[in-house]
C-alpha cells in the first residue's frame, strides 16, 4: 500500500476501537465507505483502526476491504477504495493495559481534532480514556463516541458516564443510538416539524392511542451471553423503543441544534409514568420465544439457541405506557418489540379518536389512523373513509381507503444509507444533535429500573410464546382491554 505524505496541516482522524469486533466491520468500516463513495469524508481524514490483534496495516486493509465486500455484495468502486485505503492505519493497543497507545500517539501526532469511536465492550470504555489522557490523546477539541448498552441500569449507566465524564466535557461525548441514524426516523421529524397538518391534531384531544412496534424475525443470532443478561427490555426498549415514542410525543424544540432537541426529549422521558410494582402485571407483558418457524425455517427454542440454557430473560416486551403531561394526559403509547416474531418490520401507528357523532346511519365509520413505516420498507400511509362508487346502503356505502407515500417509489434513485453512515458523519462534524444526552439516558434507565425492579418482585416468568407467531396472547389482552388491537 503506497501512502500519501504526512500532510504538514492539521489532519482530523477517526479511530475506531474494537476495529476487527463484528459492529466494526458490518457497519463503520462499510459505512466509512460509502461516505468515502459519495465523497462526504474530509479530503484530509485519518481513520485508525485499533483493536488487540497484531496487524499490520496492509493486513488490515484486507479485512476492511474483504468486511466491505461482503457489505457490498461484492461490488467495490476501485477508485473510491483506493482513497479510503490511503487514509488507513492500524495500531495495536491494549485497551485494559494501555500497551500500544504511544504508537497511537505516534500517528495522531499531527492532529487535535480526533473523533474516538468505542466499539468494545462498555467495560473498557473508562480504561481507554483514562489511557488517552495518559498519552495527551484526549484534546479538547477531540471527541468520544459509544455504543450501547451504556449500562444495565441506572447505577452502571452512571458508573460509564461517570468514566467518561473523567477525560471528556458532555458536550465530547456522543451516545449513539443507531435508530436516530435511520433516515425513516430523521423524516418522522420532518412529519411534524416541517407539515402544518398534523401538530394541531397531534394531542389527547384527537389521538386515541399510540402504537410503537420494532419486531425482528431473527433469535439471538450468536449473541446469547450478552443477549440473556440484558432481554429485550434492556437490549431495544430503553432506548431504540424509548426514542421512538420521545421522537412522537415530545414538543416541538426551538431548533435542531442539540440541546433543543435533546431537552424536549428529556421532558417526555421524565413525564413518563412509573410503572410500579403492583402495575407490572397489568401494564407490562414479557414473552420468550419456543421452538417454531421463523422465515418458514425451523428455530430453535430461545432456551436451545447455541450456547444458550434455562432462562428467564425475556426475548419479548409489549407495555402500556403514559406520559403524564397536557398533551398526553391519558393516551396510552403501546410499546412492543420481540424475537422471532413473524416478519421484521418496525411502525408507528397513530390511531386518531373516531367522529363524534356519525350522520352515516347504520355504517361503520372506522377512525383515521396514520402508519409510519420505519423498515423494512419506509412509507407513510393514512386511512380515511371514502365512499365507494355504489348505490348501496342508500348510495353512501363508505370504505376506508389509504393515502400512501411510499419514499421508496419517491426516491427510487437514492441508495439506502446505512444509518452508521450519518451518524459517523453527524459525530465527526461534532454535531451531538442525533446523540444521546446523559440525563436521557439516565431518565430512561430511572423508568426501565421501576419496570424490572416489579418483575423482580413477582415470581412469574415470562410467556411463552412460538418462534414466527406475534407474541404471548397477553399482549393481545394488555390492548384489548381498552378495547385496542395491534396493528400487525
Ligand atoms: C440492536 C440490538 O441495538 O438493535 C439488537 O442490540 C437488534 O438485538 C438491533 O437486533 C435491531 O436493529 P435494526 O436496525 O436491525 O432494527
Amino acid at each position: 500500500m503506497t501512502r500519501r505524505p504526512p500532510a504538514p496541516d492539521r489532519r482530523p482522524a477517526i479511530v475506531i476501537f474494537g476495529a476487527t469486533g463484528d459492529l466494526a466491520l458490518r457497519m463503520l468500516f462499510p459505512s466509512l465507505y460509502f461516505l468515502e463513495l459519495d465523497g462526504l469524508l474530509s479530503p484530509n481524514l485519518q481513520i485508525v483502526g485499533s483493536a488487540r490483534t497484531d496487524l499490520g496495516d496492509e493486513p488490515f486493509a484486507d479485512r476492511l476491504k474483504a468486511a466491505v465486500l461482503e457489505r457490498t455484495g461484492g461490488a467495490l468502486d476501485p477508485d473510491a477504495w483506493a482513497r479510503l485505503e490511503q487514509r488507513l492505519h492500524y495500531a495495536a493497543v491494549d485497551g485494559k493495559t494501555g500497551e500500544g497507545f504511544d504508537r497511537l500517539a505516534e500517528i495522531l501526532s499531527n492532529t487535535d481534532d480526533i473523533t474516538y469511536y468505542l466499539s468494545t465492550s462498555p467495560s473498557l470504555y473508562g480504561a481507554i480514556c483514562s489511557h488517552l489522557k495518559a498519552e495527551g490523546l484526549a484534546h479538547a477539541n477531540s471527541r468520544i463516541v459509544v455504543e450501547k448498552p451504556i449500562g444495565r441500569d441506572l447505577a452502571s449507566c452512571r458508573e460509564i458516564n461517570d468514566s467518561l465524564a473523567a477525560t471528556f466535557s458532555e458536550d465530547r461525548i456522543f451516545r449513539i443510538d443507531h435508530y436516530l441514524g435511520k433516515e425513516a426516523v430523521q423524516n418522522l421529524l420532518a412529519l411534524r416539524f416541517a407539515n402544518t397538518l398534523f401538530e394541531p391534531l397531534w394531542n389527547k384531544v384527537s389521538i386515541e392511542h399510540v402504537q410503537i412496534t420494532v419486531a425482528e424475525t431473527v433469535g439471538v443470532e450468536g449473541r446469547w451471553s450478552y443477549y440473556n443478561d440484558y432481554g429485550a427490555i434492556r437490549d431495544m426498549v430503553q432506548n431504540h423503543l424509548l426514542q421512538l415514542l420521545c421522537l412522537v410525543a415530545m414538543e416541538p424544540p426551538a431548533s435542531l441544534d442539540p440541546d433543543s432537541v435533546r431537552n424536549e426529549k428529556v421532558k417526555v422521558l421524565r413525564s413518563l409514568r412509573p410503572i410500579k410494582a403492583g402495575d407490572v402485571d397489568r401494564l407490562t407483558v414479557r414473552g420468550q420465544y419456543t421452538a417454531g418457524l421463523s422465515d418458514s425455517r425451523p428455530a430453535p427454542a430461545y432456551a436451545d439457541e447455541a450456547g444458550g440454557g434455562a432462562s428467564s430473560t425475556e426475548t419479548y416486551v409489549a407495555l402500556s405506557a403514559f406520559v403524564d403531561n397536557w398533551r398526553w394526559a391519558g393516551v396510552p403509547f403501546y410499546l412492543r418489540t420481540g424475537k422471532r416474531l413473524p416478519v421484521r418490520s418496525s411502525q408507528i401507528v397513530i390511531q386518531f379518536r373516531p367522529v363524534p357523532h356519525s350522520v352515516f346511519d347504520g355504517v361503520e365509520l372506522l377512525p383515521n389512523r396514520l402508519t409510519i413505516r420505519l423498515q423494512p420498507e419506509e412509507n407513510i400511509s393514512l386511512t380515511l373513509m371514502n365512499k365507494t362508487p355504489s348505490l348501496a346502503d342508500g348510495g353512501m356505502e363508505l370504505k376506508p381507503l389509504a393515502l400512501n407515500l411510499s419514499l421508496d417509489t419517491a426516491f427510487k434513485e437514492s441508495r439506502r444509507r446505512i444509518a452508521y453512515e450519518r451518524l459517523l458523519l453527524e459525530a465527526l462534524n461534532n454535531n451531538q444533535t442525533l446523540f444521546v444526552r446523559r440525563d436521557e439516558a439516565e431518565a430512561a434507565w430511572t423508568w426501565i429500573d421501576q419496570i424490572i425492579d416489579g418483575w423482580n418482585n413477582t415470581s412469574a416468568l415470562p410467556k411463552e410464546y412460538t418462534a414466527g407467531s406475534w407474541g404471548p396472547s397477553d399482549a393481545f389482552i394488555l390492548v384489548g382491554m381498552n378495547g385496542h388491537n395491534w396493528y400487525d
